[in-house]
């Protein structure tokens, strides 16, 4: 069956600065950085409905961007956090009754086939998947005198991209029963599914598989899209 998507993109995104409006709506390559993101997912084939979550204030512009996308693409309201934004777009896949899903951020335009794919392989009943790549910095504790408290050892340590992907049903419960338990602090779905006691499997992620957080990262992005070397 097909695989359901969520797409959070209700974020105000204040750190790529807000003069040039929302980066999901900031235009790469001649299209908004949403389009590309939700046209990755839709020229999948093991992909079906897909639920975006926005922001009250963004209808115009998501319609405008998404508007060839518009019978495949459910927008929802999203709500104060990441993760309210995603249990409320889940909350509108229920009907399609969808095995499993998967969990995107809107500003990760540089999703491929070859993630989607790995993410999919890795979602069992029982388990969810999510894409990763090893730290490959040394990181390092800061001390509240702004030194160095210690040097973390990376080994075994991974960064968490998105699609993450669950098991509908199970991953639906664990966002209700976060939010029933007025948990609003988790930053990723893992984080919901170890809270919950569904085991996560890491997958390979890539490098071109970006989050534009900063107005640096749409420049660059444009500059890839465009064909010129950054
Ligand atoms: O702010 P950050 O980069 O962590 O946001 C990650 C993703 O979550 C973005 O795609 C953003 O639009 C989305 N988000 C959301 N609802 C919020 C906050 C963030 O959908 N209230």
């Amino acid at each position: 069956s097909k695989v359901a998507v969520v797409i959070v993109a209700a974020g105000r995104g204040e750190r790529a600065g807000q003069a040039e409006g929302p980066k999901q709506y900031r235009r790469i390559g001649g299209k908004a950085v949403i389009w590309h993101t939700l046209k990755a997912f839709l020229d999948h084939p093991s992909i079906g409905p897909v639920a975006v979550a926005i922001h009250a204030d963004d209808a115009e512009l998501f319609a405008a961007a998404a508007d060839e996308f518009a019978d495949r693409v459910t927008a929802v309201i999203g709500g104060a956090t990441r993760q309210d934004s995603t249990r409320l777009a889940l909350l509108a896949l229920q009907d399609t009754k969808p095995a499993a899903v998967l969990i995107h951020d809107g500003v990760r335009p540089f999703i491929g086939a070859d993630v989607i794919d790995r993410t999919i392989g890795g979602i069992d009943d029982e388990h969810g998947s999510l894409p990763s790549l090893p730290v490959s910095d040394t990181l390092k504790r800061e001390a509240s005198d702004s030194t160095v408290a210690e040097t973390v050892p990376r080994a075994g340590l991974h960064a968490a991209q998105t699609p993450q992907g669950f098991p509908f049903g199970p991953i639906f419960a664990a966002h209700q029963r976060a939010f029933e338990a007025g948990r609003s602090d988790f930053t990723d779905d893992s984080a919901i599914a170890e809270w919950a006691g569904i085991p996560v499997r890491l997958v390979l992620g890539s490098p071109d598989n970006i989050k534009l957080t900063w107005a640096k990262d749409i420049a660059m992005a444009d500059q890839r899209l465009s064909g010129h070397s950054p």
